[in-house]
């Protein structure tokens, strides 16, 4: 499906950026393992786990108590077994905070970064990630020729949607915010881009709501696949 011109037409953009978990990488793939330990609960646990992850990057991050990615994943998950009465033991615990390392890749996304490549676009990650996390899921997804740079907000001592996580992208790529697309499946993350400046797609893939927050992304679309469509190839001549 072609992505919806929410607001005019494509900007001439020469770089992309990914927002790693839940756009390049399926969080919720995380279920299967779950399951597998709390049969039953495994889709809720993933579900809510998520959520709680994110709240405490919020938390941390609005009131300057810095705390890592990967603290904030395990405070999740705990959080969520015991909201879920679930007896989450050391090995449960480790089990389900290393699939965190081999989050599975969304089917088409390999294509796509293949295809960036092709065209001679260059395509990074902005993330909330801890540098090391992002380095091993990306590793076991097989996308590390794909991707440069991959970049942790880590340095910024904030988590998205603090604008000083996503100036680390402009600064990165020696642009200015318009001229590179911001590709995110998170609502909240197109959004936030949207408000530093980026040209931004939200990958809408689960047909959900746009957030009420006041602003809209430049295009929505529903599958990595619609960022190809901000660099026609005909305008470009291929990487050898
Ligand atoms: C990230 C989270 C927000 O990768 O999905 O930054």
């Amino acid at each position: 499906m072609a992505p919806t011109p929410d607001r005019g037409p494509a900007t001439a953009v020469q770089a992309v950026l990914f927002d790693a978990y839940g756009t390049l990488f399926d969080v919720y793939s995380v279920g299967v393992a779950a399951e597998r330990l709390f049969p039953g609960a495994g889709e809720r646990l993933g579900i809510l786990w998520r959520d709680k992850q994110i709240e405490y990057t919020r938390l941390s991050s609005m009131s300057g108590r810095i705390r890592s990615f990967r603290d904030c994943t395990r405070a999740g998950l705990r959080f969520a077994a015991k909201r879920l009465e679930l007896v989450l033991d050391a090995v449960a615990e480790d089990e389900l905070m290393g699939s965190y390392d081999r989050l599975q890749p969304f089917p088409e996304n390999l294509a796509v970064l293949e295809e960036l490549k092709r065209r001679g676009i260059q395509a990074g990650i902005l993330s909330n990630g801890d540098p090391d996390m992002l380095e091993a899921v990306v590793r076991h997804a097989g996308f590390a020729a794909l991707l440069d740079p991959v970049l942790s907000v880590e340095g910024s001592g904030r988590f998205k949607t603090d604008p000083a996580t996503y100036a680390l992208g402009t600064a990165a790529f020696g642009l200015a915010a318009s001229d590179v697309l911001f590709v995110s499946s998170n609502c909240w993350d197109a959004i936030g881009a949207t408000w530093f400046g980026y040209t931004t797609l939200w990958i809408n893939r689960f047909g959900l709501p746009l957030d009420e927050l006041g602003a809209a992304p430049t295009r929505t679309g529903t599958s990595l696949a619609d960022v190809l469509s901000f660099f026609p190839s005909s305008l470009r001549s291929p990487t050898p």
